[in-house]
């Protein structure tokens, strides 16, 4: 690609800033276009049909008016379900944000693994079918979480949360006998791109140490392998955030860092 690329990275909220700031470090040369569709958050709390109806022509209208070379829906309980609707639909190049059981489940020495994501995410048949394939004998315990991406939301919004909501989200995924590392969980997957943005915490407040696993890294590398080599000499690229629900949200200099520092249009 001679052209600066314009990469649109979608979610419902603030969560997708955590693929977004990994795309970014892999991908200076690109203009950004981060859209929170923050008038429909949280996407967890909507049936399938609804989340369908919602993403898919709003991503024909976004396209349409950004024009991007390449999405990113940085949102597994929008890609565990609308990722074959928006190929079938639109002719551009998305790459989408789904559990990575894979990894983990080959990494784990207890083979006790959690996937911590939203309430839909786990109840998608994407994520079981995700289990059959790839969970190598592992028992993968999957947790639904009703209120950690909006605890993360409130956080990043500069409303500080409690340790007490977080570990109520958490305490689920630590399975198994607490005083055997060989037989409890040693691997938690982060499947909703909320939860990179609470993970300080959520390391201090875990009972025993675990790995987490965040694709992001890998997404960042996908999408690049995607646009080829990089546009050479076109300075520092642009960025663009776009909330659907239009509200003026005061959180500039927070988000900057996000954006690889880029001032924000
Ligand atoms: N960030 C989204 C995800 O990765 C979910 C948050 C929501 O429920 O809207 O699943």
């Amino acid at each position: 690609m001679t052209h600066s690329p314009t990469i649109l990275v979608f979610d419902s909220g603030l969560g997708g800033l955590t693929v977004l700031r990994e795309v970014v470090a892999a991908r200076p040369d690109a203009h950004y276009v981060y859209v929170a569709d923050d008038a429909f958050f949280p996407y967890g709390h909507h049936g399938e049909d609804e989340i369908i109806a919602r993403v898919v022509p709003l991503m024909g209208e976004l396209i349409g008016t950004h024009d991007p070379d390449l999405v990113v829906i940085a949102c597994n309980t929008a890609s565990t379900l609308v990722l074959s609707h928006l190929r079938a639909a639109y002719s551009l190049p998305f790459v989408g944000t789904v559990p990575a059981i894979k990894p983990a489940c080959a990494q784990s020495k207890s083979r006790r693994v959690s996937v911590l994501g939203t309430r839909g995410t786990v109840k998608r048949e994407y994520t079981r079918a995700l289990i059959r394939d790839f969970a190598q004998g592992c028992e993968v315990t999957l947790v639904g979480s009703p209120e950690l991406a909006s605890l993360a939301e409130r956080e990043l919004g500069g409303h500080p949360i409690s340790d007490g909501d977080i570990l109520a989200e958490l305490t689920p995924c630590f399975v198994g006998d607490p005083a055997d590392a060989d037989a409890r969980t040693d691997t938690v997957v982060l499947a909703c791109t909320h939860y990179p943005l609470l993970l300080d915490r959520m390391k201090k407040l875990a009972p025993w140490a675990v790995a987490w696993i965040d694709p992001a890294p890998a997404i960042a590398r996908r999408v690049s392998d995607l646009l080829g080599a990089q546009a050479a000499g076109t300075g520092q690229s642009r960025a663009e955030m776009i909330f659907t629900s239009n509200r003026t949200h005061g959180l500039e200099a927070t988000l900057a860092p996000f954006f690889g520092g880029r001032a924000l249009a």
